[in-house]
């Protein structure tokens, strides 16, 4: 027998009530069922930093659906091939390989398992407040509490630093480390920007070590913070690159990229069904080539900027800091943000928190410049009203 529908809804872990009802979108635009329009704030979780209903995406999407939808990674399929070429050629020359999966979680799952694999050894230093994803491996480097305690025990090895503090992770890294796994800019965590003297320091503590250095731009990759990729404002190179969220405009992907040095010494096995499927791949290929025309990276660079100099005078006893990079931004309030996301969502702006007290804001990199500013302008008189 089939079941009745809940009245709670059938969605596992998802709030049975409260939620705004999204049927379409467009650009920046998220539209309810009964016509009213939102601005997405959120980039619906990142996933969308080129737009709801990009019509470039939608129309690599239509063509290849009715094509092949998919393909195991036993046989070669020139749109994977022409999607990983593109990928690669916006890296730096080292990275050579790629492991293509279907989410953020899954791109570190890999990342964890080739580094082990390819140094023999166990040990993955990350950090306070990093978020890497809530698969055991991932949610093993994630830092939470919360988020790790019902699942314990999670999966041995992982030990965690201060971000920023060098002597840290100097003390924590040493002949038993397989990798050091580090978000550029700490998302989830609170937007928590790295210090270039920290990325560097990982780089030289992790070499001298003989243990790998990754860098999880789930949420900074594809232009978010102002470059194409947020190491390249460090001038760190990592040995292992995760990529997710926009990388396919919104399609679920996952990348794992290596060195030619760091492949060459995995031994073992890892594989995925859907993923570098034909679909995701040919969304890819649209997105990669949409970012780089449009400029969407200089664009994030510039209208950060501008939201920083618009949030800079927010008053002192309402908020704590304003940091972030590109458009990935952090309003730390003194008091939780929950009210302001409410208010907000009333005014027609749907932003979403890093944490209890940080209003995060990581809008579409196409967000039409009035509506950015409009946006700038309700944050900041809410702030200064609540
Ligand atoms: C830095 C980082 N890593 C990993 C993940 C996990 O990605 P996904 O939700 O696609 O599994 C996220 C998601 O927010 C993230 O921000």
């Amino acid at each position: 027998m089939i079941a009745a529908p809940s009245p709670k809804g059938h969605e596992f872990g998802a709030p049975d009530t409260g939620r705004v009802e999204i049927v379409r979108g467009e650009g920046a635009y998220l539209f309810d069922a009964k016509g009213r329009r939102y601005v997405d704030l959120g980039a619906t979780h990142g996933a969308g930093s080129l737009g709801s209903g990009n019509p470039e995406i939608a129309r690599a999407i239509a063509a290849q659906a009715s094509t092949l939808v998919h393909l195991g990674s036993g046989y070669a399929n020139p749109v994977r091939s022409a999607f990983l070429e593109k990928l690669l050629a916006l890296l730096p020359a080292s990275f050579a390989r790629v492991f293509l999966s279907n989410s953020g979680t899954e791109a570190v799952e890999a990342g964890l398992k080739i580094a082990r694999s390819a140094t023999g050894r166990t040990k993955i230093v990350a950090a306070l407040r990093g978020f890497h994803g809530r698969t055991m491996g991932a949610l093993s480097a994630t830092w939470r509490r919360e988020l790790r305690e019902p699942f314990e025990p999670l999966v041995p090895g992982f030990v965690h630093v201060p971000f920023n503090d060098v002597p840290a992770l100097e003390a924590a890294v040493d002949e038993s480390t397989a990798l050091v796994l580090l978000e550029p800019v700490q998302g989830e965590g609170g937007v928590h920007v790295a210090s270039p003297e920290f990325l560097r320091a990982a780089r030289a503590i992790s070499q001298r070590a003989g243990a790998l250095l990754a860098f999880d731009e789930v949420q900074t990759g594809i232009a978010r913070t102002g470059r194409l990729f947020a190491f390249e404002r460090w001038g760190v190179t990592p040995d292992i690159l995760l990529l997710a969220k926009s990388l396919a405009g919104g399609v679920p992907i996952g990348a794992t990229v290596t060195t030619e040095e760091v492949a060459g010494r995995f031994r073992g096995s890892h594989h995925s069904t859907f993923g570098g499927n034909p679909l995701a791949c040919a969304a890819g290929s649209a997105a990669l080539d949409f970012v780089v025309r449009e400029r969407l990276a200089a664009r994030a660079d510039r209208l950060g900027e501008r939201a920083r100099n618009r949030l800079g005078s927010l008053p002192e006893h309402k908020v704590r800091e304003v940091r972030g990079l590109g458009l990935l931004i952090g309003i730390e309030a003194r008091t939780k943000v929950v009210p302001y996301l409410a208010a907000l969502q009333g005014r027609g702006f749907l932003a979403i928190p890093a944490g209890a007290t940080v209003l995060r804001l990581l809008p579409p990199l196409t967000i039409a410049e009035p509506d950015w500013d409009a946006a700038l302008d309700a944050i900041a008189e809410e702030i200064a009203r609540g």
